[in-house]
């Protein structure tokens, strides 16, 4: 593998195997990177980047990173803090959302954190866990586990665990409901606090740069849209754009065609809005990039 990877271009390490994986490509290709993973997964090169990508054990990425074996990885915050990596956070990537949750049996007579004194809580997280819990005062026992945490109050293992949720299905069906959420978790852009070469802190500045430009162009739509010329005012403060609409005359005396980018968590809310006040034709496309 040493022969395939350059030393010049910057190594990037993501997750080898789970739900980080696939958005973390994602990302890659909506940035406009060519990845050629050849169905592997063990290391890939980008065809219009100087960058290398290998695939790595989420619990191994934040020290690869802050020892720079590799200069930037993509992981969960969750497994930054548990680790307690000094690395440098360089971008909220906005997936791979969860919660580290402390969960007890359904029937259980435990209803809160402070029921848990002298307790034993299962989990993959001892650190985030009993860092918790000395905060709260409340003295409990974390019994370590790497997998199937679940399972342990069934087991008779542990009174309540302290574990991952997203959908919260895994919870449902092992019969647990959430009496605390503890940490909440993203996927998260890190590099070394100090990178080893001016020319790879320009590579992974450019990269952060197009990780952003990608991640921007989801937050809007580019709306077109015909309307009064009389309504202008009113419909430029519904949709004043990232400066301002672009306005165009149309053939039609008294019209305009009005052309700007409008969030996309407002979309709909302020379609309405424009609709109420005569504008037609609304048409919304997609973005590719977006540059702020
Ligand atoms: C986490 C966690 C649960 C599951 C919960 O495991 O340990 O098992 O996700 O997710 P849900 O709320 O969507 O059901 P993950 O899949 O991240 O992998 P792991 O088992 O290797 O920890």
């Amino acid at each position: 593998m040493k022969n395939k990877l350059d030393s010049s271009n910057i190594m990037l390490a993501i997750q080898k195997n789970g739900r980080l994986t696939k958005y973390s490509i994602g990302l890659l290709e909506k940035a406009g990177l060519m990845v050629d993973t050849d169905g592997q997964k063990l290391y890939a090169k980008c065809r219009n980047f100087p960058l290398d990508i290998v695939f790595i054990r989420d619990e191994d990425i934040p020290n690869l990173v802050e020892t720079g074996v590799v200069d930037i990885g993509i992981v969960g915050n969750n497994v930054i803090a548990e680790i307690n990596a000094l690395v440098d956070n360089k971008l909220l990537l906005d997936f791979g959302y969860c919660r580290l949750v402390i969960a007890v049996q359904k029937e259980s007579s435990i209803s809160s954190i402070c029921d848990l004194e002298n307790k034993k809580i299962a989990t993959s997280y001892p650190r985030i866990v009993s860092q918790y819990f000395q905060k709260k005062k409340i003295s409990v026992n974390i019994i370590q586990l790497n997998g199937s945490v679940e399972l342990s109050p069934a087991l008779n293992i542990a009174s309540a665990i302290a574990d991952l949720t997203s959908t919260g299905s895994t919870l449902a069906i092992s019969d647990l409901r959430v009496i605390e959420t503890i940490f909440k978790s993203q996927a998260v852009l890190i590099s070394q606090k100090v990178t080893s070469s001016e020319k790879k802190q320009n590579l992974i500045d450019n990269l952060v740069f197009r990780f952003k430009a990608a991640q921007n162009a989801q937050k809007y739509k580019y709306i077109m849209m015909n309307a009064p010329q009389e309504k202008l005012k009113q419909i430029i403060a519904i949709v004043p754009g990232l400066k301002s609409p672009t306005i165009t005359p149309l053939a039609t005396k008294g019209w305009v065609s009005i052309q700007t980018a409008i969030q996309e968590d407002v979309f709909w809310e302020k379609v309405e809005k424009l609709k109420q006040i005569g504008a037609s034709g609304i048409i919304a496309l997609p973005i590719e990039k977006l540059i702020t």
